[in-house]
């Protein structure tokens, strides 16, 4: 991982958010484009958290992971990429089941090295989904964003006991307040499922659902070969849920076949 020497410096930066004294923009590095967030607030906690979030995505290293290019104390660059997240996709209309089928393996793929790295990511949803060249396929899935995610490796978990998160896609023993359960990551990626079959996620009122005051769940979407599986990782119970990433994806892959899809490529 290069430090940012002083020759390196970047051009044409472009702000696109400024959010939790963390700055990001567009701009140049070293002739390619790059995205890059930049810490500006001087408050230790922020910094904390700045530094945790380089830290995992310095440890990363996988197709479906957008890369760590550099990193110093308060920025860390990546390659920009060009397409959208898939929030923009769903919110233009429900992907069919094959598109569906093609993003939930290419994430799960992602998912299943965060998760062989010890690493969970806490924070799946669609916006943290990027498309790469607008296409809903395995291989075009790049996951970004480890602001909220846990670290096996890491003696400090700087969210523990907080309930941070979006209600929708969070686990609801991650409401709880348990951090480090691969199967959290499960269960959003069985909502991000559903609301890309649907165009929107299962419970209307999350928070009604998360707090156990309601179970009343939107019809299942997609064909009924795929209700079994997103029920599954969709469990209350993480025990409930597939095993594992993988275990998931080969459950999402047999449907995909029993539907007489074929999906992109088996990633590693
Ligand atoms: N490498 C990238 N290339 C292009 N766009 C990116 C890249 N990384 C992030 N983005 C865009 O910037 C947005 C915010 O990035 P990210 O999720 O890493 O920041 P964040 O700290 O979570 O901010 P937010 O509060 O907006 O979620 C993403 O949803 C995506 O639209
Ligand atoms: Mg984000």
């Amino acid at each position: 991982m290069p430090d940012l020497p002083d020759f390196q410096p970047l051009f044409q930066t472009r702000v696109l958010a400024q959010r939790g004294g963390v700055r990001s923009e567009a701009g140049e590095w070293g002739g390619q484009a790059v995205f890059v967030k930049t810490l500006l607030s001087d408050d230790p906690a922020a910094a904390q958290r700045f530094e945790h979030e380089g830290e995992i995505a310095a440890a990363l290293d996988h197709p479906g992971v957008v890369p760590l290019l550099a990193r110093r104390p308060a920025q860390l660059i990546f390659p920009w990429l060009e397409g959208q997240t898939l929030r923009e996709r769903v919110e233009a209309g429900p992907l069919s089941a094959a598109e569906a089928l093609e993003v939930a393996d290419g994430l799960l793929a992602a998912v299943a090295h965060l998760h062989a790295r010890g690493v969970t990511h806490h924070d799946l949803k669609p916006e943290n989904v990027l498309l790469e060249g607008g296409q809903a396929r395995s291989g075009s899935v790049r996951l970004i964003d480890f602001g909220m995610s846990h670290s096996r490796a890491l003696a400090l978990d700087i969210h523990g006991g907080t309930r941070m998160g979006t209600p929708h896609f969070m686990a609801p023993e991650q409401f709880r307040g348990v951090r480090g359960d691969p199967r959290s990551d499960l269960y959003s990626v069985g909502v991000l499922l559903f609301d890309c079959l649907a165009g929107h996620p299962p419970y209307a009122d999350a928070l009604g659902w998360l707090t156990g005051l309601t179970d009343e769940r939107a019809p299942l979407p997609g064909p009924p070969e795929l209700h079994g599986v997103l029920c599954a990782a969709l469990s209350r119970d993480p025990a409930g849920r597939p095993a594992s990433a993988q275990a998931l994806r080969s459950a999402l892959r047999e449907a995909a076949r029993a539907l007489g899809l074929e999906l992109e490529r088996a990633c590693p």
